[in-house]
C-alpha cells in the first residue's frame, strides 16, 4: 500500500510483528459498513461516479459474505484487516476500489470501526446483564422468605433476607448497565473525514456519513479524533467494574456453598467434581470468574498505560488497544452468561439459611433501639446493651432466655415487653425504611425489578 517510497520489503519478522489481521479480523463488518458509507459521501463529493459506487458497494457486500461463511483468505502480508478487505476489493472491481481510499486514513477508518464495534457490543453485555439480573430475582423470588443474617467484617451483623442480598447485585449490575450505555453516548460520534489526522482537502460531507452509520454527531478536532481512545478505557473500565461485581458474588457463592455455610447448594452442571477426591463439589464456575476479573483489571491497566506517553496524533501504540478490548468483551459475556445459568440452577438451603440468622446476638440492635424508644440516648443504650451481650455470652444463654429481674441489672427500666423484639420476624418486619429489608419492602423490590426487567 506504501510500495511508492520503499525500494525493500518489509521484512517478514517485522510483518508477524505488527500484523494485527490475526485479531482485528473481526472488525470486518464494522470495517465493510464505514467503507460503504465513505462511498457514498465520495460519489456525493464527485469523487466516483455513481456506477462505482455501486460497484464497491456490491463488492464489499460480497466480501463480508465471504467473510461471515469463513472462505476469506486473510493474508498476515496485508497487515490488518482495513487493508486485506480494500485489496480484495480491488482485485475484484479494479480502479473503482482504489478511489475508496480517497480522503481517508486508517487512522480515522479504524477510530470508527472500534467505535461501531464497541456500540453493538455494549448492546450485548447490556443484554448478557439482563439476563443475569432476571435470573437473580427469580432465585430471590423462588426463596422469598429465606432469612440470613447480613454480615459486615464477615462476622454476623443483623438480619436480613436472602432475596434482599441478591438484590444488592441487581443493583450493582443495574449501575453497570447504566456505565456502558453512559460511555455508549459518549462514543456515538463519528471520526470519518479526519483522515491521517488533519482531514483532507477533499471536502467530504461528514454528515451524510455520520446520518448513514447511525451516528447522532461528527468529531469536532480532526487530531482529537484519531487519536483519542478514551471510548476504550471507558468501556474496560465499565466491564472491570462489572468483573468486580461478578467476582464479590463469586466470593458469596464460594462461602455459601462451604460445608462452614451449607447457605446453598449448586447444581451438578455447574460444578465440578475432583479427581481424587471422589466426594468433592467445586463451585469452579465462581472461582473462575473471580480469577478471570483479575484478566480485567489487568486489560484496564493496558490500555490506559499504552495512551499514557503517546504525544499526538496516531502512534502505532494504539493498534494494542484491540486485544485487551476483545479480551475483556468476550470475557465478561462469557461470565455474565454462565452466571445467569448457574444462578438458575441454585439452590438455597433455607433452614441453613434460617439457623444462622437465629443468632440471637443478631438482636442485639434491636434491644438497643427497644432502649432508645423507651427514652435513652444511643449510646447510652448501646453500653447497656454491650454489656447485656457480654452477660449473655458469659451465661452461655440467649437474650430470650435472660429473665426480666437479669435485664434490670443493666438498666432499671427494662420490663417484659423486650422479649417482643427478640423474634426474627418481628425484627425483619420492623425494618421498614425505604431501602431496609423488611418483606413488605423486598416484595415491592421485587416487583420493581420485575417489571423493570421485562421491559
Ligand atoms: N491496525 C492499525 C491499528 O489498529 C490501523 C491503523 C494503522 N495506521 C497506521 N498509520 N499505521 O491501529
Amino acid at each position: 500500500m506504501w510500495k511508492g517510497r520503499f525500494s525493500q520489503p518489509t521484512s517478514e519478522r517485522v510483518q508477524r510483528y505488527g500484523e494485527s489481521v490475526s485479531f482485528d479480523w473481526r472488525l470486518y463488518a464494522h470495517d465493510i459498513r464505514g467503507s460503504i458509507a465513505q462511498s457514498k459521501a465520495l460519489l456525493k463529493a464527485g469523487i466516483i461516479t455513481k456506477q462505482e459506487q455501486t460497484d464497491i458497494e456490491r463488492g464489499l457486500l460480497a466480501i463480508k459474505e465471504e467473510i461471515t461463511s469463513g472462505n476469506f483468505e486473510w493474508q498476515e502480508s496485508l497487515e490488518d484487516v482495513h487493508m486485506n478487505i480494500e485489496s480484495e476489493l480491488t482485485q475484484r472491481i479494479g480502479p473503482a476500489g482504489a478511489k475508496l481510499h480517497t480522503a481517508r486514513s486508517r487512522n480515522d477508518q479504524v477510530a470508527l470501526d472500534v467505535r461501531l464495534y464497541c456500540r453493538d457490543e455494549v448492546d450485548a453485555i447490556v443484554a448478557h446483564i439482563s439476563e443475569l439480573q432476571r435470573a437473580l430475582v427469580q432465585c430471590a423470588e423462588r426463596n422469598q422468605k429465606a432469612i440470613m443474617p447480613g454480615y459486615t467484617h464477615l462476622q454476623r451483623g443483623q438480619p436480613v433476607l436472602f432475596a434482599h442480598h441478591l438484590l444488592a447485585y441487581v443493583e450493582m449490575l443495574e449501575r453497570d448497565t447504566n456505565r456502558l450505555m453512559d460511555a455508549s453516548e459518549r462514543l456515538n460520534v463519528m471520526p470519518l473525514g479526519s483522515g491521517a489526522l488533519a482531514g483532507s482537502t477533499i471536502l467530504l460531507d461528514r454528515e451524510l456519513i455520520a446520518k448513514e452509520l447511525g451516528f447522532p454527531a461528527i468529531t469536532q478536532n480532526s487530531m482529537d479524533a484519531v487519536s483519542d481512545r478514551d471510548y476504550v478505557a471507558e468501556i474496560l473500565f465499565a466491564i472491570a467494574l462489572c468483573g468486580v461485581h461478578l467476582s464479590r458474588l463469586s466470593e458469596d457463592i464460594i462461602l455459601w456453598a462451604s460445608a462452614e455455610f451449607g447457605f446453598i447448594a449448586l447444581s451438578d452442571a455447574h460444578t465440578t467434581g475432583s479427581s481424587l477426591m471422589p466426594q468433592k463439589k467445586n463451585p469452579d464456575v465462581a472461582e473462575l470468574t473471580r480469577g478471570k476479573t483479575g484478566r480485567l483489571i489487568g486489560n484496564l491497566m493496558a490500555i490506559l498505560t499504552i495512551l499514557k506517553g503517546l504525544p499526538m496524533t496516531y502512534n502505532r501504540d494504539m493498534q494494542e488497544d484491540k486485544e485487551p478490548l476483545f479480551d475483556s468483551i468476550d470475557t465478561i459475556k462469557a461470565a455474565l452468561g454462565v452466571f445467569a445459568e448457574m444462578v438458575s440452577g441454585m439452590d438455597v438451603r433455607t433452614e441453613k439459611t434460617k439457623a444462622a440468622a437465629s443468632d440471637p446476638m443478631l438482636l442485639a440492635t434491636d434491644l438497643a433501639d427497644w432502649l432508645v424508644k423507651q427514652g435513652l440516648p444511643f449510646r447510652h443504650a448501646h453500653e447497656v446493651i454491650g454489656k447485656l451481650v457480654a452477660y449473655s455470652i458469659e451465661q452461655k444463654r440467649g437474650f430470650a432466655d435472660l429473665k426480666v429481674s437479669e435485664y434490670k441489672q443493666f438498666w432499671k427500666g427494662f420490663n417484659k415487653s423486650v422479649y417482643k423484639v427478640l423474634t426474627l420476624d418481628t425484627a425483619l418486619a420492623a425494618r421498614k425504611n425505604s431501602g431496609a429489608p423488611s418483606p413488605a419492602n423486598v416484595a415491592a423490590q421485587l416487583k420493581r425489578w420485575r417489571k423493570l426487567l421485562s421491559a
